[in-house]
């Protein structure tokens, strides 16, 4: 099959370093996320993943954030067969297909209107599964959504687009949007944001890179006095950890040990409201 999809901004390509991230994370021996949809994507678009030259340190990372995160997302529609999903920046991401929520749940990818066009020629549809293109800094992308059931809200590799005063001002939208819910994220510490405005992987959204990054996990519970710190999740002390390759293995363990050296690699930080 052809597919064309539409011209993709620079920061709407970001989505094919985590896409492809997934993708070999599928290929590799000992899988961490086993996300087959996103291998699938990537053959059917013929995409060039060597290009990012992802190591295996990046390609696990991604792996075991969106593990983590489809984690959050899973428990919550479990216990809340009522809920809102919604997947900001979602990308080329197929997080709905990977944890297959209760039929009662709505989902929701959120992503510019260019990336939603594109989910609709490579995913395939489910009933329930909503695409909202637009921009989410914007002020009325959320009145496509329900307000009065509880909502899951995850972002993944999303924040680092966003300003301080845009990541407050979404957060503000959402928590008001909604009854009660949880969000969680993967976070960025300053030395994450410094290290990614760096590295080879990400050179081409270097310049659109807009957070300054936070290292106490409880800034957000400063910025939005309703959101409460549920759980700061260091990817080192994870139990995947013991799938690894031997010498990152022994690198992240030995990491682990150390709160402040974890958080200069990956979090995802998990409130609820
Ligand atoms: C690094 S990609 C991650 C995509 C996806 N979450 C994943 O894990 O594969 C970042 C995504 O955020 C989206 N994004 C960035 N800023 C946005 C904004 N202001 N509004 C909507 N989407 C945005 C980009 O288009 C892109 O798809």
């Amino acid at each position: 099959m052809d597919i064309t999809l539409p011209a993709f901004t620079p920061i709407e390509e970001s989505l094919f370093l985590t896409l492809c991230g997934r993708a070999l994370d599928y290929r590799s021996p000992h899988s961490i996320l086993s996300d087959m949809m996103a291998d699938e994507i990537v053959r059917k678009l013929d995409y060039d993943c060597d290009k990012f030259r992802l190591s295996a340190s990046p390609i696990i990372n991604i792996a075991l954030r969106a593990k983590k995160l489809d984690e959050v997302a899973l428990r919550f529609v479990a216990s809340h067969p009522d809920a809102v999903a919604l997947d900001l920046g979602a990308g080329l991401d197929t997080r709905m297909l990977r944890i297959a929520p209760p039929p009662t749940v709505d989902w929701y990818d959120i992503d510019f209107p260019e990336v939603i066009t594109a989910r609709r020629q490579l995913i395939p549809d489910r009933t329930n599964a909503h695409g909202v293109g637009a921009d989410l800094t914007g002020p009325n992308w959320l009145d496509a959504i329900p307000t009065d059931r509880p909502a899951v809200i995850v972002a993944d590799g999303l924040l680092a687009f966003l300003t301080q005063e845009d990541m407050i001002s979404l957060l503000n939208r959402l928590t008001s949007h909604f009854p009660s819910g949880e969000v969680a994220f993967n976070g960025y510490s300053r030395f994450a944001i410094w290290a990614a405005k760096r590295y080879h992987g990400t050179q081409s959204v270097a310049d659109l890179i807009k957070s300054p990054g936070f290292d106490d996990p409880r800034e957000p519970e400063r910025w939005n006095p309703s959101l409460r710190l549920v759980e700061e999740i260091l990817l080192t002390r994870e139990p995947e950890v013991a799938q690894f390759p031997p010498v990152l293995r022994l690198i992240t363990r030995l990491s682990a040990y150390s709160a402040a050296l974890s958080r200069r690699g990956t979090t995802v930080l998990h409130y609820r409201f």
